[in-house]
């Protein structure tokens, strides 16, 4: 298990470059991982997608995603992260040096990869077997995020995920709660960290919370994240919320000719 991240800040060459320039990673110290099941919440834009994917670098993960076996990379912005996987440290107590990382934005080329090398190689199991044996573009964002992840998951490993809800219903999201509480209790040295605005996902029981916003990261509870604290107003008096919330705002969707 990963037990601690660790900013070796002697390590920094430049403070005033990307990532170091982003609140909660210029004041990171170290983080201590108690729990088996971690997430990151924050704000838009701060910083949970940098520490994520200088995570899974540092981790032997293909930096779109995958697991160290795939090894895709078309983008040069994607190396813009090295500084951050250079100065990190990460102590673990048993590395099993297996994993998936989910790169939310960089999932499509992880698949259009796993489909390029399946039509290159002559021997060996093609890769979509493992996948159900047909190509992963060939079915919903979805089901293909499922499969993936039924497939990924058994086992232990190191599972970083960048914003999983992006292809889950509220159903969905549910059985995806299912599958991490399933995975935890059969494979002791899986670790799942993950970063979400789900209050559905993020209500994983005994999961440690941290907070990007306000410029550092620190630990918070269920009920202080503000994904959850939002959509508890809003479903809790849904038309008092919408009266307050829509009051000020200029008529944009008004038929121009009223
Ligand atoms: N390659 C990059 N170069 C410069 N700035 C970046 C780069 N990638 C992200 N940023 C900036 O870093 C900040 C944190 O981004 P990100 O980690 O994606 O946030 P989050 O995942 O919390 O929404 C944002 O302000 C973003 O614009
Ligand atoms: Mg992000």
């Amino acid at each position: 298990m990963l037990k601690r991240i660790t900013l070796l800040r002697d390590r920094v060459a430049d403070w005033n470059g990307y990532p170091f320039t982003v609140p909660a990673i210029h004041k990171l110290k170290d983080l201590n991982f108690r729990s088996r099941i971690c997430f990151f919440v924050g704000e838009n834009g701060t910083g949970k997608s940098t520490l994520l994917e200088a995570l899974a670098v540092h981790y032997g993960f293909g930096r779109e995603g995958g697991t160290r076996n795939f090894q895709n990379d078309t983008t040069e912005s994607n190396h813009s992260i090295d500084p951050l996987v250079k100065a990190l440290r990460l102590s673990f107590d048993n590395r099993t040096g297996m994993g998936f990382f989910l790169r939310a934005e960089s999932f499509f080329n992880t698949v259009s990869y796993m489909d390029a090398l399946d039509k290159e190689t002559g021997f060996g199991p093609p890769i979509s077997a493992s996948y159900g044996g047909q190509s992963l573009h060939n079915r919903s964002h979805g089901e293909t995020f499922l499969t993936v992840l039924d497939h990924k998951f058994q086992r232990n490993g190191l599972f970083l995920l960048d914003e999983p809800e992006a292809a889950l219903s509220a159903q969905r999201q549910l059985g995806f709660l299912v599958l991490l509480h399933d995975v935890l209790e059969k494979y002791k040295d899986a670790q799942f960290i993950i970063s979400s605005h789900s209050p559905v996902i993020l209500a994983y029981p005994e999961a440690q919370i941290f907070s990007f916003d306000n410029g550092s990261i620190h630990e918070i509870k269920y009920d202080e994240v503000a994904a959850f604290q939002i959509v508890r107003r809003f479903l809790n008096n849904r038309e008092s919320f919408l009266d307050e919330l829509l009051q000020e705002t200029p008529p944009l969707f008004k038929n121009k000719n009223e």
